[in-house]
């Protein structure tokens, strides 16, 4: 066994935040964290990792000329202004469906990224990424990649947010095919990560013919917390940005 400290400021950053109305971002990532794609609509930006997958899929299904990045990172100051614009152009009830409140928006994360079918008109806040051909083709393809179409018919009550079929969010894999199998969102699926407590019994999954532990540590804000983890094995830790950390172990994998 091999021992790691945990600390509560991690509860804020990582894959696996939860960022909704109710849970407010604890910390912006920093500039050089992001990297910058050129697309049709502009300079978008977004974390390394998720810039990574993201091309991964577009050039597994060759989508570059038909799928356009239409918003990635957002400011807080942006997504201010987008949410008062909102307001002021499509009324109260609309935003209140579709554009989260300034520090509430996953955008400010550099997680989430929005896409449209490259058509002559895009739509910045409801841009069309219909369920067919290409772009439905991307959403087959979003999970095994680490994303998960975050806001989905149905589930309105859970995320307080309409359909959203255009807005994936990177949560890192295997979480993304687990939520898609279980049709959890990321509010219930961090619900349920929290029945897997360090003491007691872990998740143990297999995806893609690898072997997967994930487990959760309630931690204070300013407290460290020392765990024992298996030899032999690759380990994430992600908060959860409420009280806690997920540790996800790639098994048998060193
Ligand atoms: N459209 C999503 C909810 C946002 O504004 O973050
Ligand atoms: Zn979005």
């Amino acid at each position: 066994m091999k021992e790691i400290f945990l600390y509560g400021e991690q509860i804020g950053k990582g894959n696996l935040i939860l960022v909704n109305g109710e849970h407010g971002l604890k910390s912006e990532p920093e500039r050089k964290e992001l990297e910058k794609i050129v697309s049709h609509y502009g300079e978008i930006f977004l974390k390394r990792q998720v810039f990574r997958m993201m091309f991964h899929i577009f050039q597994e299904i060759q989508c570059f000329d038909e799928i356009v990045p239409v918003s990635g990172y957002r400011s807080s100051k942006e997504q201010m202004a987008i949410y008062e614009n909102s307001k002021r152009e499509k009324g109260e009830e609309f935003t209140k469906k579709y554009v989260a409140r300034p520090n509430h928006s996953e955008h400010q994360t550099g997680l989430a990224i929005d896409l449209a079918k490259n058509t002559e008109n895009i739509d910045f806040l409801c841009p069309y990424f219909p369920r067919k051909g290409i772009c439905q083709k991307f959403r087959e393809k979003a999970p095994l990649y680490g994303f998960i179409e975050r806001y989905k018919r149905g589930k309105e009550e859970t995320t307080n947010i309409a359909e959203e079929p255009w807005h994936f969010r990177y949560v890192g894999y295997p979480h993304s095919e687990w939520m898609e199998k279980g049709n959890m969102t990321l509010e219930e699926y961090i619900e349920y990560l929290k029945t897997f407590k360090e003491e007691e019994q872990h998740l143990i999954t297999t995806c893609k013919d690898r072997e997967f532990e994930l487990f959760y540590v309630p931690i204070e804000e300013k407290e460290r917390k020392k765990i024992s983890i298996p030899d032999r094995t690759f380990c994430q830790a992600s908060g959860d940005n409420e009280g806690g950390i997920i540790l996800t172990l790639w098994r048998n994998l060193l």
